[in-house]
């Protein structure tokens, strides 16, 4: 019986951990602009339970290793602009009240 609860447990685990229970908004804080909040839970949606699409590829998880990343450098495809470039996203060359307030 208790193999069969664990094995369970394994199944869900995944789901559970990698999904609701991370933090929603989290902010990237910008000497020039101020903070851009950004939401796990709207891209997670968007793009499916796929850490792995932005981590550490495009941001490291640990927030103090993500150098600042200028809208120039946005446009050649860092950081959001790796999606944002109007195709799989909307484009960070417009749009600017979409990501700052
Ligand atoms: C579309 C891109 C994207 C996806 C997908 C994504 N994240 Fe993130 N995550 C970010 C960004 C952006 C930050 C903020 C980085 C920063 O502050 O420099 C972040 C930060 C984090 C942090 C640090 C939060 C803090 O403030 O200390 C954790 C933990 C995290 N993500 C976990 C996850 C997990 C687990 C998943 C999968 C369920 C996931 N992320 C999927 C973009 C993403
Ligand atoms: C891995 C791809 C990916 C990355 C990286 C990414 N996004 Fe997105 N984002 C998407 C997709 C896909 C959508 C939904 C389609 C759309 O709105 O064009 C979206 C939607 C959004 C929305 C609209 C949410 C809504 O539904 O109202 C905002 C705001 C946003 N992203 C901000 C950001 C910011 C800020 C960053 C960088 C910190 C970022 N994104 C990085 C793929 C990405
Ligand atoms: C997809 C979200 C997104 C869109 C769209 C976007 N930005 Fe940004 N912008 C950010 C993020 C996130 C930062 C902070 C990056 C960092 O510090 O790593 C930033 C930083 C900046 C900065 C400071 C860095 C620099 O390049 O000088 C300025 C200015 C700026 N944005 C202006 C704009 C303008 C103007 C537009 C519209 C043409 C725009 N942004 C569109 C997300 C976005």
């Amino acid at each position: 019986m208790s193999k069969y609860l664990i094995l369970i447990g394994l199944i869900l685990l995944p789901t559970v951990v990698s999904a609701r229970w991370i933090k929603d908004i989290v902010t990237i804080n910008n000497d020039a602009v101020g903070s851009v909040a950004f939401s796990h839970y709207q891209h997670l949606d968007a793009l499916g339970k796929n850490c792995v699409l932005c981590h550490n590829r495009i941001f490291q998880i640990n927030p103090k290793k993500n150098r600042p990343v200028s809208m120039a450098e946005m446009e050649q495809g860092k950081s959001c602009g790796a999606c944002h470039n109007g195709e799989t996203a909307f484009s960070v060359k417009e749009n600017c009240e979409s990501c700052h307030e």
